[in-house]
């Protein structure tokens, strides 16, 4: 963690536009400079940076933030990363001491990352120099990978008898405890050390900052294990890293779209075959974690299957990781008995092209596999509930649900009660049955948030705005997740500073509101303090109608599980609630034709 004043010190010293103007053309339009967006494509420019602001904004594609979210999105950098970059750039020097207390855990990770990095150049030279490297490289030309391709990919070959890692580590001082923790040496006794990898082609594995973080080695015939990969460490984990990321940055951020695949060869035939925007997990199935970092590039996301019932399953059941990370992905399958790379080595790029255009999106595949599975009786519909509910619970983004349920219901024939219970009441384990109760509104937190949005536009530019929510302080509750954290944020900023930045905000924010800040505080027209404070009253009782509305019909479907469970005392203490909802929102409406026809 750098210190907050010293990141507020860059800031101050940096030119957005300058920054920006590195990568992109600007040109001056009134108070702000224009370009062509780098996120999207696009052929009239509707990127927007604000000098005085520091802060830049696509009107196109939403994507907006400070310098160092500009560098962060455009450069795939961490926000330490982007600080240093920009400090760099205008000779400030942030001491270790600065940085804070994981200074101690970065040096670790940086002597850690520069073995790796001298163990990766060693093999890429037993590879490419040495006369051993041979048989490597025949192996590799057997199976159709270039030279070229194999310098791109830094693909190395871990000699028979040793690399002469072990010695390297001790001329340069690179603790053998660091090489053990990495899994590239082992130990047979007191300073006796050994290398881990010998006889095999070797794959670096290396993240999107282009740092080495692990190795994946092959062996050149058909010993086992076929694939020995190094260990797991802070640098590394397999969870949640994807091979050819690195490689493949430019290529998805001009397909907008990644493909995944299962190996590194896979994603190194492509490459070469000029589908330069896939990526392999390393050997384990993709988890949320994988969907998350792709997201961050682009939520176009197509997983490659193979034809067959294990890839057929496996399609169906990334559905649910996919929602988890809040994407819909697409399945696209190759023929049986097809990997990608014999695919594409036999059939070409077009015919995998066709491949990916005809993907299907993976809920309807999930939906047909869940008919399939279980089938149309009355007890496959509702194993099949049970199944679809469980997914649900996953999903953060209400309009999501409701998406799901829909489809459930018209696809399925599901019954849309089933799918609505709150999870207490779904039965199954009777441990949990606890007597039902309303599930609290999932305030909106997708597309249809344009209320919110408005309000904390309105509280970012006009004082009068923030007072007035922070006395009506059961705002926040009905919001979403994503903008009751911006609530917050901007409340602590008014009571502590009596000003909103709206820079420090965005800087603290969830990711999904931090783009989206920028915009709010440059958008909309000039309003008189009376206007704004008008449309802040029509966003706040808006919403608060809104959030009954919804805890309303919660109730009601609590009230109908207690009824269907003859649970009488639960169901008569949600009946008084309901209609106390009701009797709130009658009063809100009363109040809102009132002050209608006062207007008139
Ligand atoms: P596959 O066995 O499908 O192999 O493993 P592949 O990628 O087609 O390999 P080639 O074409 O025979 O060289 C897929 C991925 O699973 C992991 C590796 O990441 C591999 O790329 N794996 C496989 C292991 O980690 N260990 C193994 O022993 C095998
Ligand atoms: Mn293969």
């Amino acid at each position: 963690m750098i210190k907050q004043d010293k990141i507020v010190e860059v800031r101050d010293r940096a030119s957005i536009v300058e920054i920006i103007s590195d990568v992109l053309t600007l040109k001056k339009t009134g108070r702000n400079y224009m370009g062509l967006c780098p996120f999207h494509t696009e052929k009239t420019p509707s990127f927007t940076v604000n000098e005085e602001k520091g802060i830049f904004h696509c009107f196109g594609c939403r994507a907006g933030g400070s310098v160092f979210q500009f560098l962060m999105q455009y450069d795939h950098l961490t926000f330490p990363e982007a600080v240093e970059r920009v400090a760099k750039r205008y000779g400030i020097v942030i001491e270790r001491a600065e940085r804070g207390g994981g200074s101690e855990k970065a040096g670790e990770r940086e002597s850690l990352y520069h073995i790796n990095e001298r163990a990766a150049a060693n093999y890429q030279r037993w590879l490419l120099d040495h006369s051993e490297g041979k048989r490597a490289l025949d192996y590799l030309k057997s199976r159709g990978v270039d030279l070229n391709t194999a310098r791109n990919f830094m693909l190395g070959y871990a000699p028979q008898s040793g690399s002469g890692l072990v010695d390297l580590m001790k001329k340069e001082k690179m603790t053998s405890q660091d090489g053990l923790r990495l899994g590239l040496i082992g130990q047979r006794g007191p300073g006796q050390f050994y290398e881990k990898f010998f006889a095999r082609l070797m794959f670096p594995i290396i993240n999107p900052a282009g740092k080495i973080v692990g190795f994946g080695g092959r062996v050149l015939d058909q010993g086992l294990p076929k694939y020995l990969n190094s260990s797991e460490t802070p640098l590394f984990r397999k969870g949640s890293t994807l091979y050819g990321l690195y490689q493949a940055k430019e290529g998805i951020r001009k397909a907008d779209r990644v493909v995944v695949v299962e190996g590194y060869l896979d994603v190194i035939a492509l490459y070469q075959c000029g589908i330069t925007y896939a990526v392999a997990t390393l050997g384990t199935a993709l988890t949320v974690d994988h969907v998350r970092v792709l997201s961050r590039y682009t939520k176009n996301i197509t997983a490659l299957f193979d034809g067959d019932d294990a890839g057929r399953s496996a399609a169906a059941r990334s559905f649910e990781i996919f929602i988890e990370a809040g994407l819909f992905g697409q399945a696209a399958f190759l023929p049986n008995g097809e990997d990608p790379d014999t695919f594409i080595r036999s059939r070409g790029k077009a015919a995998l092209e066709a491949i990916l255009e005809q993907a299907t999106p993976l809920a309807d595949y999930y939906f047909s596999w869940l008919e399939q599975r279980y089938g149309k009786t009355l007890d496959g519909k509702s194993q099949t509930a049970g199944e679809i509910s469980r997914v649900l619970a996953k999903v953060n983004n209400p309009f999501e649900v409701d998406l799901l349920v829909r489809r459930a219901v018209d696809t399925l024939g599901v019954r849309e009660e089933l799918l609505r219970r709150p999870a207490a009441a779904r039965g199954g384990n009777p441990a949990a049955r606890n007597p039902p109760a309303a599930v609290p509104p999932r305030a909106t937190d997708g597309r249809d948030d344009f209320t919110e949005r408005s309000l904390i536009g309105l509280m970012l530019r006009y004082s009068s705005v923030v007072k007035e929510v922070a006395e009506q302080r059961e705002t926040r509750e009905w919001m979403g997740p994503k903008w009751r954290a911006v609530v917050d944020l901007i409340l602590a900023e008014w009571h502590k500073e009596r000003i909103v930045d709206i820079f420090r905000i965005a800087q603290n924010s969830p990711p999904e509101a931090a783009s989206e800040l920028a915009a709010l505080g440059l958008e909309g027209e000039a309003l008189s303090e009376t206007e704004a404070g008008q449309m802040a009253a029509d966003c706040l009782s808006h919403l608060r109608r809104k959030y009954l509305r919804e805890l309303e019909r919660n109730l009601r479907i609590a009230i109908r599980a207690a009824e269907e469970q003859k649970d009488e005392k639960a169901k008569r203490e949600r009946m008084l609630e309901w209609q106390d909802v009701v009797r709130k929102e009658r009063q809100l409406e009363r109040r809102r034709l009132e002050s209608k026809t006062n207007i008139r």
